[in-house]
């Protein structure tokens, strides 16, 4: 069985692309699937996680082609721009679009609050409140706070979504 992808998504300037480069081994590729669309996904594995990247800004007409690959996905992370509140509800319309798709129903999720070292971010139990993510029930949360520049606190993150993984393996089995 091959092992579990992770998607990763979240606004323009969440702070994603310097999230996945914190995680990416130095010598990753990218690969266009899909390229005669220009859709295109990123893919690389970290210990014994397999990451599936697709930008979800801007590309929205092609969200029914990588909605077939939500089967294949056993964990997602999700970024954001923690000092912006304004755009907080455009993160919330992706993030509930996600959500709610049944193929990553039971999926565990992993929410960066990103960029926290800066004096205008607003805390995680914010963002927390803002996302709703209290409503999430039929699948298992974590909200972290993160620093893309740094890594500070991305490795917890990433280890709790793999943990979350096995355990979900584990109980599928
Ligand atoms: P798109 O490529 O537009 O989709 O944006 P993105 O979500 O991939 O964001 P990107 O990684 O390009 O980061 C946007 C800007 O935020 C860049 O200038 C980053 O250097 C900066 N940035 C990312 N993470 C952090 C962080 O944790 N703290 C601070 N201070 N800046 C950050």
């Amino acid at each position: 069985k091959p092992p579990a992808r992770i998607l990763g998504g979240g606004r323009d300037n969440s702070g994603k692309s310097t999230v996945i480069n914190y995680l990416k081994p130095k010598k990753a590729h990218s690969e266009d699937i899909v390229p005669t669309v220009g859709f295109s996904v990123e893919t690389f594995t970290k210990g014994a996680l397999s990451f599936t990247i697709f930008d979800m800004s801007g590309q929205g007409r092609y969200r029914n082609l990588w909605e077939h690959y939500y089967k294949e996905v056993g964990g997602i992370i999700f970024c954001i721009d923690s000092t912006d509140q304004i755009r907080m509800c455009v993160a919330k319309d992706e993030l509930d679009a996600l959500l709610a798709h049944a193929d990553l129903s039971k999926v565990p999720i992993v929410v960066f609050a990103n960029k926290m070292d800066l004096p205008t971010a607003i805390t995680p139990v914010e963002c927390c409140r803002k996302l709703e993510l209290e409503k999430i029930l039929d699948k298992p949360w974590h909200i972290a706070a993160s620093n893309g520049l740094t890594g500070e606190g991305v490795d917890a993150g990433i280890n709790w979504l793999g943990e979350q993984m096995v355990r979900l393996r584990s109980t599928r089995r």
